[in-house]
């Protein structure tokens, strides 16, 4: 990136903090330090972690100050910033990574773990890595992507970027909720076999209004299966005549089961079709596979940090399920979680809670003597991180934008590459009155029921554009709420024009060029539409990261993509060029550094003070939005003579709410006082033990 214009003092700083920030670690560890302090944990760029590991407690009562109910709803940037620090953070032996000396199925470092459909091979190798950025981290300390891991296949698996996470889960919901709007005629919030069979067959979602409607499958059951038969990228649970799911059921029998229930399964390249396999232990057939990896932001990081990461998360907020449908009541980031598939790996016992404020867990799954490894509370601040992160961009002017998606368009790319999804606006008054919404034994309306919008849930958008003068994108910090007297954040939940996603949010039989010949000896040729944001810096391409150029992965689209594909080899060389140009304009971006107007005042300027600090050209860090923003160190020399600035923090326990009674931890164990059985003596095991 050029930096016309910029001061050659704030220059230098940004080189020397680029420089810093490309270790060979792929991982952020703890500094807090400032410059000349002499301890080892100092970090100029200010990237880092900043703050102390401390298991969030999660709260519903906004009053309890540093419970996450309270962060987000006034103290959201730094709810962020926290969130971010989860999802970047190195986490070490004592907050309890990986489970030596357990006595599980995962013990150990880089072990086989999992069993493919086949129920025997495995599926990955997990306890491998101690934090998410070890794979997600092209542009590094984002959440990018570009690692490959040893999973379903010798060749792997590309880890995806996850700029935009917020947008996806909403829209993946928000499909949830228009298929059942459409079957769920008794708006009992799951179909019965009944509203099965008056379907005609298809299942039509509209993207955005005026777009061409996309059909995700036949909502019937099969006779000779039991089952529905939708796009793969849907997965099914069975539930009885109220409702009510029922483990291990492999279809709609008419007597045990009598309906069924489903969520997009949205995020993952894909994990081929589902098989019904003979349950040894039980005796009975069972459904493995299919679908994709998870439904939710939520469950995406439970999830890896288990697998990957050994630490096992204590969420009640995912089994919050008081109708048993297999769907939980809103977390409160605000999205609906599926307990009936999806299930973090510590179920307690619970102890240590109070009034408005939750519990931790003795649970110690892996069985090495650290209890609540991820609270509650770090996936509320996580998943509030995720939700709000901001999209890709494309670095192109408009009028580039709407060549290269005609060009696309022409080809019918976009048959499976679709650019626009609109998220609705919240639907104020649920359409559910007089429709039999106790049919499904359900007390209340909640979003698990059809038929209702919850909205844009993001607290702000960075809208991203390119700057064709200067040659640089530049974003601008877009608030979606309202501050109210009382400092609360209040969310407007309104609609969202998602451009530029391309993706269908369906999967597709794409034939032997993406043939995935899996460890079980399996072939996958059925992937889901990878979203084309973001991907011209999303090197290397394809699930298996194994295309090294753009025009590579182009060339391996057969199936159902074969006359599209055909389409683009017949075109002139230049047209084709002209396309992959286009692709590579469709770009990641490194968050932080970004010129961003942060203040609204439609200005990016050249010395943004923060705090009575100049923190150089404005840009979108959430620090400087806390409510106390972080006061930076500023002009030091350094070791050579030369001036720079020091982004570390000199207020760190006032900025990061330190000392709020819900993250207080005064013996630094890990444990917040409020749940340490010993707050003065340090113990990272379980508040008192080392
Ligand atoms: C060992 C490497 C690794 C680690 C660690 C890891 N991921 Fe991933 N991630 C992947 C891979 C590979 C995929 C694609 C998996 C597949 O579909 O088969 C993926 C997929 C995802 C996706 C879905 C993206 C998409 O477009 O479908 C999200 C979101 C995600 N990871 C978030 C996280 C978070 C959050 C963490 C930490 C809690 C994490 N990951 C840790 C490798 C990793
Ligand atoms: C039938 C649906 C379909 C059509 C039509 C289609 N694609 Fe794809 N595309 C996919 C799927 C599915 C994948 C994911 C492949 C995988 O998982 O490895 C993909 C992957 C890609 C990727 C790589 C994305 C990544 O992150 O690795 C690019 C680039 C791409 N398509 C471009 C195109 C272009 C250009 C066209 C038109 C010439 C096209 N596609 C037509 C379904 C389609």
């Amino acid at each position: 990136m050029s930096l016309p214009g910029w001061p050659a003092r704030v220059a230098v700083v940004f080189l020397v903090s680029a420089g810093l920030a490309a270790p060979a670690s792929g991982q952020y560890a703890e500094r807090s330090a400032l410059f000349g302090s002499g301890e080892p944990g100092v970090d100029v760029s200010g990237r880092s972690v900043k703050n102390p590991r401390v298991r969030a407690v999660h709260t519903d009562d906004p009053t309890l100050e540093g419970g996450t109910a309270h962060l987000i709803a006034k103290e959201p940037f730094l709810a962020y910033q926290l969130g971010r620090n989860l999802n970047f953070r190195e986490f070490r032996e004592r907050d309890g990574t990986f489970s030596v000396g357990g006595s599980q199925l995962l013990t150990g470092l880089g072990n086989l773990a999992g069993p493919m459909p086949d129920d025997t091979t495995a599926k990955i190798t997990a306890q491998n890595q101690a934090s998410c950025t070890a794979c997600h981290n092209q542009p590094y300390g984002n959440p990018g992507g570009g690692i490959n891991f040893a999973k379903d296949s010798g060749r792997g698996r590309n880890s995806p970027h996850y700029f935009g996470a917020g947008l996806v889960e909403m829209l993946a919901i928000q499909v949830r909720t228009e298929i059942l709007h459409q079957l769920d005629t008794d708006r009992s919030g799951w179909i019965s076999e009944a509203e099965a069979a008056a379907s005609n067959g298809t299942l039509l979602v509209v993207p955005t209004p005026g777009a061409t409607p996309l059909d995700f499958g036949d909502p019937r059951i099969d006779p000779a299966t039991g089952r529905p038969q939708f796009n793969n990228h849907i997965k099914v649970w069975y539930v009885d005549a109220r409702g009510q799911w029922v483990d291990d059921a492999v279809g709609v029998d008419g007597v045990n089961t009598r309906g069924y229930n489903l969520q997009l399964q949205v995020w993952g390249w894909g994990q081929g079709i589902e098989r019904e396999l003979l349950d040894e232990e039980t005796g009975f057939l069972d459904l493995e596979g299919g679908a994709a990896v998870n439904p939710t932001n939520r469950a995406f990081l439970w999830d890896p940090w288990d697998t990957h990461g050994g630490l096992e998360a204590f969420d009640p907020t995912s089994l919050d399920d008081p109708e048993n449908d297999g769907v939980s009541t809103p977390s409160l980031v605000g999205a609906i979680q599926f307990p009936a598939t999806h299930q973090p790996p510590d179920k307690g016992p619970a102890v240590g809670g109070g009034a408005g404020f939750a519990p931790y867990s003795l649970g110690d799954p892996d069985n090495d003597g650290y209890e609540t490894e991820i609270s509650e509370g770090d996936l509320d601040l996580a998943e509030w991180f995720m939700l709000n992160l901001p999209a890709p961009a494309f670095a192109g002017t408009p009028a580039e934008y709407d060549a290269g998606l005609a060009l696309l368009d022409g080809w019918d790319c976009t048959g499976c590459h679709v650019a626009d999804w609109s998220i609705r606006p919240k639907t104020r008054r649920p359409e559910l009155q007089g429709t039999g919404m106790t049919q499904g034994g359900g007390p209340s309306v909640t979003s698990s029921a059809g038929g209702r919008f919850v909205g844009d849930r993001r607290l702000f958008d960075v809208e991203v554009t390119w700057d064709d003068a200067d040659g640089r994108l530049e974003g601008k910090l877009v608030p979606l709420y309202d501050l109210q007297p009382d400092g609360t954040h209040a969310r407007r939940f309104g609609g969202f024009e998602v451009e530029g996603l391309f993706s269908d949010l369906r999967q597709h039989e794409l034939g032997a060029g993406f043939a995935e010949f899996a460890y079980d000896g399996s072939v996958q040729t059925l992937w889901r539409t990878a979203p084309l944001w973001g991907v011209g810096t999303g090197f290397p391409w394809g699930h298996d990261g194994a295309s090294l150029s753009l025009r590579d992965v182009i060339a391996r689209h057969g199936g159902d993509a074969e006359a599209s594909r055909a389409l683009f080899d017949a075109a002139p060389v230049a047209a084709q060029e002209a396309l992959i140009d286009f692709l590579r304009k469709l770009v990641l971006y490194d968050i932080e550094t970004l010129p961003c107007d942060v203040d609204g005042d439609g200005a990016i300027v050249e010395h943004f003070v923060v705090a009575g600090m100049d923190t150089g050209p404005e840009r979108f860090n959430a620090e400087w939005l806390f409510t106390t923003p972080v006061q930076i160190q500023g002009p030091v020399i350094n070791a050579e003579g030369e001036s720079l600035t020091s982004f570390a923090a000199t207020n760190l326990s006032a900025a990061y709410g330190l000392e709020l009674t819900y993250r207080r931890d005064t013996d630094g164990d890990g444990w917040p006082d409020v749940w340490d059985p010993a707050p003065n003596q340090a113990g990272f095991k379980n508040g008192v033990n080392d």
